[in-house]
């Protein structure tokens, strides 16, 4: 491709102000899912076209229509097709698409392409080009090559989404808009290093305040002029974790600040329609919880490995979590029909697999069913991740479930859309808190935050409780049960939070290693805060005792795993004792009254007979009684979704009479699920 040299500036834009994320909710009367959906669940998926000849479209849209596709994205990856050459507009194409669409049925969930910009952006302006920690260039040639704090990015990305938001803001076509993809870039160059700073003055001030929230009198950091702060390159041994941690929480707010200008662009033009930008699951880079508040849709891209056997458990944590962040139903954005190639070894979905884990999605909570992508590519780095037509075409297996799968949602679309089932139970979990506890210099680095929250969901789940997730600050009045994995740093709002939620009769469990830093991620003295100390009947917190990968703490009946501590109590509050070793006779679970406190991770099926009962002390049941393993049941409003994880065929008690909205049928006490099979059971 060639083009004419460049007009450098497209329309002005005055640079945003980076220290300030926009934090504005949705205004009063903003859509939301259900102006996309009315009463359907969306089916469909991100639609690359561009990949395509002209005569493939018209094939894939018959084979959309078969398939009961009533959604599609387009435009994610099209910013060198609609802009070859600065300041270019290639609209044609895209018309002709958004007509066709529109002609047939199929809504568009319209992207702005600025996840991907063309070559020619790096090429004619560096700025926009990230720099790693070694301040090495994030060249193009693959993607996301974007820098969050570059002006003459953002001028660009704005320009391209006025135009795309005035084009097609009002077309027919239209349900909802999708920022940029996967928001997950850092930039630790020139430009960031300025927007840091700024970021840094908005939040301490004065250079005294930074540098106390720092501890820079540790190794000789103090800093004398802004100027010499920069974000944390590489260096010669460990960072200040307080520097990594502001970092952290800049870049969230950075890429922040990128969507929520795009955001506030195609609502001046589209109203009516919702906005949205896809969430990777329980990504690192972005506090979603932060982001979920600006956004009119929440969307997250869900990916479990159809050969981990705790696949199922790994999909529903991220529905509870999206759900929760949502607070009521939300968008598979992204899910793959068969293998994705990005793991080591790529394994397809077994017959079934695809559908049952579309459903589990629906049951908790999801509207719309979406997949990377329309078609499976034939060129570019995707060309074995799977799409809903594979390389087989429509004959293949994959297609065929996809239509089947189409035709069933179509049929419960009007009973579930919309409804929304709350838990009695929260488990907390915050990026903050994930962010300092993951730092350098910690005592081991065995674990990491998510693995902690997955086993705790994992022994919830394995019981059949069902599981909302709540942040340490939001009011827990609702539930009846509060679990808190690890949350290594806790504000002082937090913690008054969890005394108060007690204090008010709940419930609250807490595993090891929590409330230990402030926000600064200063150890608080006796290294948990008083408050909480108090909470647990902690009287002395003598040392952790972290364990090796392969070692396990004997405690009173099961086996403790990954870390131990040192705890003298107070009067009556020991509840299980470590048995031999060090801590032989020591506490390692506390109870008082209703706060307990886990100072290990019990093996799994020991965290989970502890979870229930306290769960059940707490009065909250199982979602049904007697569900075998394999099973899982969901109650979504009125509807219960009895879901078989097994590979081999069960039934199931269903106490009373359900019509299976999926199969028609009348179910009278007992349920039969053939492997991978699901019932929508209505009453
Ligand atoms: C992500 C991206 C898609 C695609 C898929 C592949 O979810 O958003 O563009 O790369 O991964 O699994």
């Amino acid at each position: 491709m060639s083009h004419p040299n460049p007009t450098p500036n497209p329309t002005p834009n005055p640079t945003p102000n980076p220290n300030r994320p926009s934090t504005s909710t949705p205004p009063p009367g903003s859509p939301g899912l259900a102006d996309a959906t009315r009463g359907r669940i969306l089916f469909g998926g991100d639609y690359n076209p561009e990949q395509w000849p002209e005569e493939t479209w018209h094939e894939d849209v018959r084979l959309m229509k078969e398939a009961g596709v009533n959604s599609v994205t387009l435009g994610v990856f099209s910013w060198a097709k609609l802009e070859p050459y600065p300041g270019a507009r290639e609209f044609g194409w895209l018309d002709r698409l958004m007509d066709l669409m529109y002609e047939n049925g199929i809504g568009v969930v319209l992207a702005t392409p600025t996840t991907s910009p063309p070559p020619w952006m790096g090429r004619l302006h560096p700025d926009t080009l990230p720099r790693d920690e070694d301040g090495r260039t994030e060249w193009w040639g693959g993607r996301q090559h974007f820098s969050h704090s570059s002006a003459t990015y953002r001028r660009y990305a704005a320009a391209i989404t006025e135009d795309l938001a005035a084009r097609y803001g009002r077309h027919p076509a239209l349900t909802m808009w999708h920022i940029n993809n996967e928001y997950c870039t850092y930039d630790w160059g020139d430009e960031a290093a300025a927007t840091f700073r700024r970021w840094l003055r908005d939040r301490y001030g004065t250079l005294d305040a930074l540098n106390t929230a720092w501890g820079t009198a540790f190794w000789s950091q103090g800093y004398g002029n802004w100027e010499e702060i920069l974000p944390p390159r590489h260096a010669h041994y460990m960072k200040n974790p307080t520097q990594v941690l502001d970092f952290k929480r800049y870049t969230s707010d950075m890429l922040l600040e990128c969507f929520a200008a795009e955001r506030d662009i195609v609502r001046r033009h589209s109203p009516h329609a919702p906005v949205t930008t896809n969430f990777m699951p329980i990504w690192v880079g972005q506090d979603a919880w932060k982001w979920a508040g600006e956004e009119d849709v929440v969307s997250v891209d869900i990916y479990p490995d159809p050969r981990d056997p705790f696949g199922a458990q790994q999909g529903a944590l991220i529905q509870d979590l999206t759900r929760s962040q949502a607070r009521g139903p939300w968008m598979l954005m992204e899910q793959a029909a068969g293998p994705v190639n990005w793991r080591g070894v790529n394994h397809p979905k077994p017959r079934g697999l695809n559908r049952l884990w579309s459903l589990q999605a629906v049951a908790r909570g999801a509207d719309a069913v979406c997949y990377f992508q329309w078609r499976q590519s034939r060129q570019g780095a995707e060309k074995f991740h799977s799409g809903m037509v594979s390389h087989a075409g429509p004959r293949g297996r994959t297609y065929q479930e996809v239509k089947r799968l189409g035709a069933e949602l179509a049929r419960i679309g009007v009973e579930v859309t919309g409804s929304h089932s709350p838990s009695d139970v929260a488990i907390l979990h915050e990026w903050n808190a994930w962010w300092a506890g993951a730092q350098d210099g910690r005592l081991s680095s065995e674990f990491d935050h998510p693995q902690v929250v997955s086993a705790w969901h994992r022994a919830l789940w394995e019981a059949h409780i069902a599981t909302d997730f709540a942040h340490p600050e939001h009011d827990l009045s609702a539930y009846r049960l509060v679990v808190v994995p690890q949350l290594y740093l806790l504000t002082d709002a937090a913690i008054d939070n969890l005394v108060a939620y007690v204090r008010g009769g709940g419930t609250l469990v807490s595993g090891f290693l929590t409330g230990v830093a402030d926000e600064d991620d200063r150890v608080r003295p006796g290294g948990m805060d008083q408050r909480l100390r108090d909470l647990f009947g902690i009287h002395t917190l003598h040392e952790w005792w972290p364990l090796d990968a392969d070692e396990t703490a004997e405690c009173d009946g099961f086996r403790g795993t990954l870390w131990s501590e040192e705890i003298e109590s107070g009067d009556g509050v020991a509840e299980v004792l470590y048995k031999g070793g060090e801590l032989d006779g020591l506490p390692a679970v506390l109870r008082k009254e209703r706060a307990w406190y886990v100072s290990t991770l019990p093996e799994p099926t020991a965290l989970r007979e502890l979870l229930t009962g306290v769960a059940a002390g707490a009065g909250v049941r199982p979602v049904l009684d007697g569900l075998p393993p394999q099973v899982e049941a969901v109650r979504r409003g009125d509807l219960l979704f009895v879901l078989n994880h097994g590979r081999e065929a069960v039934t199931v008690e269903v106490p009373g009479t359900h019509r299976d909205l999926l199969s028609g049928q009348q179910v009278t006490e007992c349920l039969e699920l053939e492997r991978y099979g699901v019932a929508v059971l209505s009453s």
